[in-house]
């Protein structure tokens, strides 16, 4: 049975999360983009009432929420600003590696860190020569008794400048490609950590964007996670469990554009009659809805495997294509529904549109998302149980 129906808690989680989008963000969200200030008091309260960390589990103080809530969570918080929704979600990016590869010991110290006070993490995978070809990172880990030694610099990293702690990927084989990666968890008080440039952005300006190095940084060996050389498949493992949630936030970011064409259309008089009457405007409309609830759908279908503990790598792709690919179309029709009026700063649809940008490059681009959904779909004998897309 297919049920899209959400639970009394869900629907609750939702309005939680819809007016704090409503009461704290959209007043803000405009000041903020132009600005490019980092939302800290956004974030301090997104904390107090509970809408970071959503899957950290009961026992490491989190709420340990299902993916779906935290999706339904993530769509609220990208319908009231993407920037700062990235801001506010990026914990669960850098502490996925964590709960799937930490021991308990570094789950209890470096989950509770982010429960016991609004403390931050961020996820450093990418690099200058390393983005889409997560094999080609130079960063090492050399294991020196005890020890590893970390060398190399990770870009694009959201919230970088704020975080208490890094989960950082690096070679500890530099000849075995793939299988040569490792993950660590890297304080950031340690020497040798040092937070470089923070990038100008076109969009997502409330979001904070930095390059982090590592420079002969020692760290316990137990910061390890899972085994050596697995880095890469727990990376890929995160970003399945990541990719619904960004994927949702960008529906939300689409929903508000639809939300201020829909209206502006009503208002705005041409040719005698609001710009609604017309069909050139309704058929703009009409796809831009079908889109945004697509994406929901998509969402929900990757999200809702994860919950069931099934493997979701090509409907995260899906979802994540899907919906990155659509929130531009939207916010680009959303402007063109406004006229000359979208291209001016003094109305909101510039900003979604400048935002809707990024959803087609991070947490792999929309051609990465593609090239996952084509190698599933033409040699579906990779996933390791049948792909669950068929219903
Ligand atoms: N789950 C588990 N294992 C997986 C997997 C998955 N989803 N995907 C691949 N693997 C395994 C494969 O089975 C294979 O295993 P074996 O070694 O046993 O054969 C191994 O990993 C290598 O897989 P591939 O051959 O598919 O690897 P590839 O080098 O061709 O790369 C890729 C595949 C899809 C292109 C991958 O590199 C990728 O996703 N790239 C994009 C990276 C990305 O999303 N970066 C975003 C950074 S995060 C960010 O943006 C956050 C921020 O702060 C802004």
């Amino acid at each position: 049975m297919v049920d899209f129906t959400l639970t009394d808690e869900q629907k609750d989680l939702r309005e939680l999360a819809r007016d704090f989008a409503t009461k704290e963000m959209r007043p803000v969200a405009w000041e903020y983009d132009r600005e490019s200030t980092w939302p800290a008091d956004v974030m301090q309260k997104a904390w107090e009432v509970g809408l970071m960390n959503t899957h950290i589990p009961e026992e490491y103080g989190g709420p340990g929420l299902d993916y779906l809530s935290g999706c339904l969570i993530e769509e609220e918080l990208g319908w009231g600003c993407s920037g700062m929704g990235t801001s506010i979600s990026c914990n669960g990016l850098a502490m996925t590696p964590v709960l799937i590869g930490g021991s308990e010991d570094t789950k209890k110290k470096y989950l509770s860190m982010l429960t016991e006070e609004p403390k931050l993490a961020s996820f450093c995978l990418t690099e200058p020569g390393a983005g889409s070809d997560v094999s080609g990172m130079r960063t090492t880990a050399t294991k020196i008794g005890d020890k590893y030694v970390i060398n190399g610099s990770k870009c694009f990293i959201t919230n970088g400048s704020h975080a208490s702690w890094y989960t950082v990927y690096a070679k500890t084989d530099k000849d075995a490609g793939h299988k040569g990666i490792s993950a660590f968890v890297v304080p950031r008080d340690l020497d040798g950590v040092t937070v470089d440039k923070k990038e100008d952005k076109l969009g997502q300006r409330a979001s904070n964007t930095a390059t982090i190095s590592f420079n002969d940084v020692e760290i316990p060996a137990e910061n390890l996670l899972g085994e050596e050389n697995q880095g890469f498949k727990l990376a890929m493992m995160t970003l399945d469990r990541t990719r619904p949630g960004v994927s949702a936030s960008a529906t939300g970011l689409a929903r508000a554009a639809l939300e201020f064409a829909t209206g502006y259309a009503k208002e705005r008089v041409q040719f005698g009659v609001p710009i609604a009457m017309h069909q050139a405007i309704q058929f703009m409309i009409a796809d831009m809805a079908t889109k945004v609830h697509a994406s929901r759908l998509l969402v929900w279908q990757s999200a809702s495997l994860l919950d069931q503990g099934r493997r979701n790598t090509l409907e995260s792709s899906h979802a994540k294509r899907f919906a990155a690919d659509s929130a531009m179309e939207v916010t680009t029709d959303a402007v063109q529904v406004y006229g000359g009026y979208g291209f001016i700063r003094e109305y909101p649809v510039e900003k979604l549109m400048r935002d809707a940008k990024i959803f087609q490059l991070y947490e792999g681009t929309s051609q990465i998302q593609r090239l996952v959904i084509a190698r599933e779909t033409l040699m579906p004998s990779r996933a390791v149980e049948p792909a669950a897309a068929t219903v």
